[in-house]
């Protein structure tokens, strides 16, 4: 077991990083977190919770060990000389334009951790990385930095977080977690000082294993959505509700089925996919070996679900036709900007593609996110003199309005296209809408 007095650095201080380090902290360890951003670790040290969407338990964990006092914030990289165990959170994107991963950032935290670390120091990696990646990015520049071997003068593994934002705590705390070790005892080494955070498995393999299971099972959601995706378009075509049908398929069982587990469990179809992590982890399992592979699945999958917005604008197109208006002539409300329901989050939104068919058409819009500040606002004051609401996040608020009283504010012949199923077609069109859902026309 660990000696709590052990001191545990912690390099990003973001999504994962920062509940980590509460983590840690709370359970008796010296944490230092490192930051490069000296304004957040400034806000950090006076208290600051970083996060702002809705997080269960994590204000009052904060307040619990800043009370302890045995976590402090800095931006000094010389500080990775103090500790025993370094866990890396740093981002991990792919650039946009080959969707090939950067790692300006990983590479700049190895060569920072490498020039200070001590002998015996254990180094964790829990970005999410392309398989391979431990072999060929974080050891050589460890190993270069700090003129030590890796599995002799100090430990290294891999042990990829399984968080989503809004159940950040609890999913550190219960889900099963990998860890692979660039040696097994490397991996023992990590799976000892984990037990103290973590009441979920924890499994000990290698790093490439490890590599593959964290980017695959964000890919295999990734294709998963993709074929809920395609049969909303088949079904469209077919004048098919998806959603009786996602209903039928997944019901698939023997009347006397006692396991638990469903045959079959079709995803949820909608307006596209967003996060840091979904749109860009499938880029990452197959990077190191796209030449050799060819894979063609996984590439489609991606495809299919960064159409999903441009959809989003067909359905539109198709609405307005009916109506017999002209998109450029539209006013439309979008509602949602975060790319997840009751979130803040918005990187990679959906939003953002189908705002950029919006503007490509010349249409009028006003968005609504009561997550975002910039986007807070009554919307049915917004709704006055709009022509159409687009449906983009689930959030719960927008499960509440009341078709009568926003049919009243809006023009003639209002349009509503739902991307998250969130609407009652038939309610909507009795109320006298225009109603085309994603998978439901
Ligand atoms: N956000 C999620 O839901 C989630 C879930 C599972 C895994 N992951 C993975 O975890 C990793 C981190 O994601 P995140 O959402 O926490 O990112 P984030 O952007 O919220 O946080 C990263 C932090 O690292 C800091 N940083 C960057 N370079 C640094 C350096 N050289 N030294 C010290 N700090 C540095 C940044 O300033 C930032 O505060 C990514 O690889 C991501 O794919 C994220």
């Amino acid at each position: 077991m660990n000696n709590q007095n052990e001191t545990i650095a912690i390099c990003g201080l973001g999504y994962v990083g920062y509940p980590v380090a509460m983590l840690f902290a709370d359970a008796g360890f010296n944490v230092i977190g490192v930051d490069i951003l000296e304004e957040r670790v400034q806000r950090l040290n006076e208290g600051e919770n970083p996060i702002k969407g809705q997080e269960p338990g994590l204000d009052e964990l904060v307040e619990k060990v800043i009370k302890k006092g045995n976590f402090r914030a800095t931006a000094d990289v010389k500080e990775y000389c103090k500790a025993d165990f370094i866990i890396v959170a740093v981002q991990t994107p792919v650039a946009e334009e080959n969707k090939k991963p950067t790692y300006e950032n990983l590479k700049a935290a190895l060569r920072s951790i490498g020039q200070n670390m001590k002998k015996g120091v254990t180094v964790v990696i829990e970005s999410t990385i392309a398989p391979g990646t431990m072999e060929h990015v974080v050891k050589p520049i460890l190993e270069e930095e700090s003129k030590m071997i890796a599995g002799k003068d100090f430990y290294l593994a891999n042990c990829p977080e399984r968080l989503m934002p809004g159940h950040l705590l609890e999913n550190i705390r219960y889900y099963n977690r990998v860890v692979g070790g660039w040696t097994p005892e490397s991996a023992t080494k990590v799976k000892e000082l984990y037990k103290h955070v973590i009441q979920g498995e924890l499994e000990e393999t290698d790093c490439i294993t490890a590599e593959i299971v964290k980017a695959g099972e964000n890919t295999y959601r990734d294709v998963q959505i993709a074929f809920a995706n395609e049969m909303a378009l088949l079904c469209e075509a077919y004048k098919a509700n998806v959603w009786e049908v996602r209903k039928l398929i997944n019901n698939c069982k023997k009347v006397t089925e006692t396991r638990p587990e469903a045959l079959r469990q079709m995803h949820f179809p909608g307006a596209g996919v967003g996060g840091h992590c979904i749109p860009k982890d499938s880029w990452l399992l197959i990077h190191e070996v796209r030449d050799i592979v060819n894979p063609k699945l996984i590439p489609t999958a991606r495809y299919i679900n960064d159409f999903m917005p441009i959809h989003m604008f067909e359905l539109l197109e198709s609405a307005v036709k009916e109506v017999g208006k002209e998109i450029k002539d539209l006013d439309v409300l979008v509602l949602g900007w975060a790319y997840d329901a009751n979130s803040d989050d918005d990187r990679n939104t959906p939003t953002k593609p189908f705002i950029e068919k919006l503007e490509e058409a010349g249409v009028k819009y006003e968005i609504h996110d009561s997550f975002i500040d910039e986007y807070k606002g009554n919307i049915k004051e917004i709704l006055k003199g709009k022509d159409a609401i687009v449906l983009m996040t689930g959030h719960d608020e927008y499960k509440g309005l009341k078709y009568e009283e926003i049919l009243g504010v809006m023009n003639e012949k209002p349009i509503i296209i739902d991307g998250r199923n969130i609407f009652d077609k038939e309610k909507v069109r009795k109320a006298g809408f225009v109603y085309k859902g994603v998978g439901n026309i």
